[in-house]
Order: C-alpha cells, then structure tokens, then sequence
C-alpha cells in the first residue's frame, strides 16, 4: 500500500482527488484540510505524518483569491510561499515526494505561443508572485519533486467560473465577459486523473528521474467570452454572452493576457491523453445536472 497525504483537499482539485481515490486500490489516502492540518504549521505537520509512512504529498491547498491577494499579499505569501517551504522541508526531511500545484499566473502574458516549462516567469500580481516564490522554495529545498502548473480551474466543487456563469446565465438576459484574455480552462477531475497517473508512474519506474516543472491544463484555447458562451449553450441557458475587453472590466489584480500552456512534456513522459477544453466543460455540467 503507498501512502499519500492530500492537503486543502476541501478545495475544487482536492474533492476531485477524494471523488476518485475509491478507484487507486494500492493507494492509501490522508484527506486534510486547514482544520486538520494547517500547512503553515510546521510542528503540526511532521507530528501529523508521524508512524503514517506517507510516500507521496499532493499540495491542493493554497492562497487561490487572485484580487484578494493583493490586498493581502502577507497572508498569500505565508500559504502560498512559505508554507510550501514547510512542505518541501517535510518532504526531504523524511523521503516524501511532493506534488505541487501552481499557475499560469506565474506568466506575464506576452508570448505569442504556448508558455513551455522553461519560458520565462514575471507574474503580473501578487498571487502570481507568491506562487512563483513557493515554486522556487519547493525546488532549492527538495530536488525530488513535481511541481504542475495549470490555469483556469473549474469543477462542480467551490467557487469558480463555470458555477458564476451558469448561475448568472439563469437569471439574466445578458452578460458582459473579457475577450482579451486567452488561455485554457482545466477541468480539476482531468487534472486530479492525471496526479494519480503520475504517482503509478512513478511507483512502477524504480529509475524515475524526471522530476521537476510540468504544465498541464485541457487541450485547445479559448478566450473567457469564448468559454462563457459554451457554457450558457451546454447549460441550456439564453443569456446573450457581450465581449468586453479587459480595460473595461474592474478588478484589483492585472491578469495576463496569453496564458496558454504548452503540454508537451507532461504528455510525453507520463503518457497522458488529455481532452479538449469542450468535451470536458460538458462532462462537468453533465455531472452537475446529474
Ligand atoms: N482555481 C484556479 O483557477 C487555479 C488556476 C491555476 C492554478 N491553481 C492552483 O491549483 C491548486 C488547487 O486550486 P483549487 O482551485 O482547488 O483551490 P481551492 O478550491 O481554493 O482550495 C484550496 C484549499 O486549501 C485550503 N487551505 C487554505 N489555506 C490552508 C492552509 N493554511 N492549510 C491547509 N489548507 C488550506 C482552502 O481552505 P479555505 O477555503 O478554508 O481557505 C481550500 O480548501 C492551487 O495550488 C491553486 O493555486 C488554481
């Protein structure tokens, strides 16, 4: 039996990870939550794993209010930045393997093609920033680790795009939404699939050595209008979707304009097959009406 302890599994990746772990026979799973398990408590969490053999540590917890977060970069950074030191700290100190999640944030948004592992980081805002610090903490601290990084995450879970849309599809006739801001969305359950195909991986290649940054989210690209209407459409929903552009809508964090990943290496070396943004959108409304 391998063990794996899942932190912030409250969140939307985190009950996509619970919803499936029925499915891993050979895994064992520790779910915790802020309650059970602060991650910015350093005691707590080694005297949490003691006598539990933990093998593999997925970090689904984090600071995830990007406008919030910049009014509250202190309170960002310590979950997002140092907490993941007190992780990876963990993680060397008694032979885990970290799986850390991150964003497309971490991006300016200036390319012209998909971001790759190795492109560049100047994150617009804070979150972005604090991410990107906890990235760079987890790899000076542990060299054993896999840190994902992917963008617009929606599932039927928490807060996120997808549910705002469909709610306010229901109840109004017309909504205005950002043209200029293209990426991805990411379906949380694809992404949950993919960790545990990455820890079997792992556990079956006594050589592994590729350790390091990959970027995954769904296949294809879109812009938040474009998803917007595909959304009202799959949900049945009249509402009339208005492309704006992002100088007309008002929020506290600049967000970048391109932050399209390149999936490449993730695909390759784990051997992932991943879906196209639209089939996976309508599996989650599918799962929601049902
Ligand atoms: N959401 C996106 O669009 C997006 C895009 C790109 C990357 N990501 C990254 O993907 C990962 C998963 O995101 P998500 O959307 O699943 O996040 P989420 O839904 O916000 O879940 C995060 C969970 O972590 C918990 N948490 C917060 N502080 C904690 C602490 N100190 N100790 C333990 N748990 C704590 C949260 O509890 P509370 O709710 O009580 O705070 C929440 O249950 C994150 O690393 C995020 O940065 C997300």
């Amino acid at each position: 039996m391998i063990n794996l302890l899942v932190t912030g599994s409250n969140g939307q990746l985190g009950r996509e990870i619970r919803d499936l772990s029925s499915e891993y026979d050979s895994f064992h799973f520790f779910f915790t939550d802020i309650e059970e398990l602060d991650i910015t408590n350093k005691t707590a969490l080694q005297s949490y794993i003691e006598g539990k053999d933990i093998r593999y540590l997925i970090n689904c917890a984090a600071y995830t209010n990007v406008d919030q977060a910049e009014e509250n970069e202190d309170t960002a950074q310590l979950i997002n930045a140092v907490a993941v030191k007190n992780l990876a700290e963990l993680a060397s100190n008694n032979n885990i393997i970290p799986i850390h999640i991150s964003t497309d944030y971490v991006f300016s948004g200036e390319n012209f093609k998909p971001y790759t592992e190795t492109d560049s980081t100047n994150p617009q805002g804070s979150y972005g920033r604090t991410k990107l610090q906890g990235e760079e903490l987890l790899k000076e601290t542990t060299p054993n680790h896999i840190i994902i990084r992917t963008s617009w995450l929606y599932s039927p879970f928490g807060k996120n795009f997808l549910k705002t849309m469909i709610q306010l599809g229901k109840n109004k006739t017309e909504l205005e939404v950002i043209a200029d801001q293209i990426g991805t969305p990411t379906y949380a359950y694809d992404l949950a699939k993919s960790i545990l195909k990455i820890i079997s991986h792992i556990e079956k290649d006594n050589n592994f050595k590729d350790y390091g940054t990959y970027h995954f989210s769904n296949e294809g690209v879109c812009s938040w209008y474009d998803f917007a209407q595909e959304i009202q459409l799959s949900a049945g929903n009249k509402c009339k979707i208005s492309a704006i552009e992002s100088k007309d809508f008002h929020c506290l964090a600049k967000r970048p304009h391109y932050s399209v990943l390149n999936k490449s290496k993730i695909k390759h070396i784990f051997d992932l097959e991943i879906p196209h943004w639209r089939t996976s959108m309508k599996h989650c409304i599918h799962r929601m009406n049902n």
